[in-house]
C-alpha cells in the first residue's frame, strides 16, 4: 500500500521547539516534518541527546511547539490522553502498587469495571511474560522485568499509538535483545502504531518497518530508510550487517 493510501496517526507538520531560558532560546527541533501510519513500527534513531525525548514529548503533549503542529489522529495535540501510552527511558511505575494495580491503573482511571480492567489487565501480564508476578511490587523484580511491566501498563489501556523512549537503553547486553525480541513478538500478535526511540543501530532495523535518521541537535528528519527484511530479523546476516554499517555510516553525516 502506497503512503498515500495509509492513514496518518502522526503528523509532525514543520514542527520547531525552543527552550526558553535567562541565557537565551535553545533550538532543540528545527522544521521536523515526517508522518506515521497505523499500524507501522517507525524507530526514531539519532546521536545522543539530539532531542529524540523532546520529540516524544511533544507528541504525547507533554510539550508544544514553538512553531508548526502535531496532530495525532487527526486531531492537533493539546494536552497528554490515554490515547497515547508512553513507556519511558526509566520505568517510572509506582513502586507502591503491585505488578496487577500498576498494569491496571489505565483502565481503572478511566473507570473500566474491575472485572475487566482485571481480565485485561492479565491478558498483557500474560503477554509480556509476567504471568505468577502479578502481586509482586516493582523493588522486587529485574530491570527487565520492570519494562516488561512498563510495556504491559502501556498496551493495557488500549491507546491508538505507543510511544516508547529507549525502554532497553539501561539494560544489559543480554536482556536488551531478550527485550527486543520480546518487543517484536508482542508487536507482531498486537498490532499498533508504535512510535519507539533508541540510539542503537542494531535494535533500530531489528524492529522497524521504517527508520527515521534524525540530525543532531537542533534536530530535523536527516534521512529515511523502509526495513523489508523478513521477521523476525536475524542480526548476522548480510543484509542486516549491510544496512547496519550504511546507518552507521550515515550517522557521522548527521553530526
Ligand atoms: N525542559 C527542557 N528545558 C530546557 N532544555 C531542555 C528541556 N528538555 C530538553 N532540553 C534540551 O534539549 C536537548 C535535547 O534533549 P532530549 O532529552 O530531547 O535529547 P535526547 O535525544 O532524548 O537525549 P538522550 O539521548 O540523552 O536521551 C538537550 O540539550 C536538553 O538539554
Ligand atoms: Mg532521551
Amino acid at each position: 500500500m502506497s503512503n498515500r493510501e495509509r492513514k496518518a496517526v502522526i503528523k509532525m507538520e514543520h514542527v520547531s521547539k525552543a527552550f526558553h531560558s535567562l541565557a537565551g532560546d535553545n533550538l532543540v527541533v528545527d522544521d521536523l516534518d515526517f508522518q506515521v501510519y497505523e499500524d507501522e513500527f517507525v524507530v526514531l534513531f539519532g546521536p545522543g541527546q539530539c532531542g529524540k525525548s523532546t520529540i516524544l514529548n511533544l507528541i504525547s503533549g507533554l510539550l508544544f511547539p514553538t512553531k508548526g503542529r502535531v496532530v495525532v489522529s487527526d486531531k492537533e495535540v493539546t494536552g497528554p490522553s490515554p490515547e497515547r501510552g508512553m513507556v519511558y527511558q526509566t520505568t517510572n511505575l509506582f513502586m507502591w502498587y503491585n505488578v496487577m494495580k500498576n498494569v491496571e491503573f489505565g483502565p481503572s482511571v478511566r473507570h473500566v469495571p474491575k472485572r475487566i480492567r482485571r481480565e485485561k489487565a492479565q491478558y498483557y501480564i500474560d503477554l509480556v511474560g509476567l504471568k505468577g508476578f502479578e502481586n509482586h511490587y516493582p523493588i522486587k523484580l529485574s530491570g527487565g522485568m520492570q519494562q516488561r511491566v512498563g510495556i504491559a501498563r502501556a498496551y493495557a489501556n488500549e491507546p491508538q499509538l505507543i510511544c516508547m523512549d529507549e525502554p532497553f537503553g539501561h539494560l544489559d547486553a543480554q536482556t536488551r535483545y531478550l527485550m527486543e525480541a520480546e518487543v517484536e513478538r508482542i508487536s507482531s500478535k498486537e498490532r499498533r502504531t508504535v512510535i519507539f526511540v533508541t540510539n542503537n543501530a542494531e535494535e533500530a532495523i531489528y524492529l522497524a518497518d521504517r527508520i527515521i535518521l534524525l540530525h543532531n541537535c537542533p534536530t530535523f528528519v536527516h534521512k529515511e530508510y523502509v526495513v523489508d527484511l523478513p521477521r523476525p530479523r536475524d542480526y548476522t546476516s548480510l543484509e542486516f550487517l549491510a544496512l547496519r554499517e550504511t546507518i552507521t555510516n550515515e550517522m557521522d553525516h548527521t553530526l
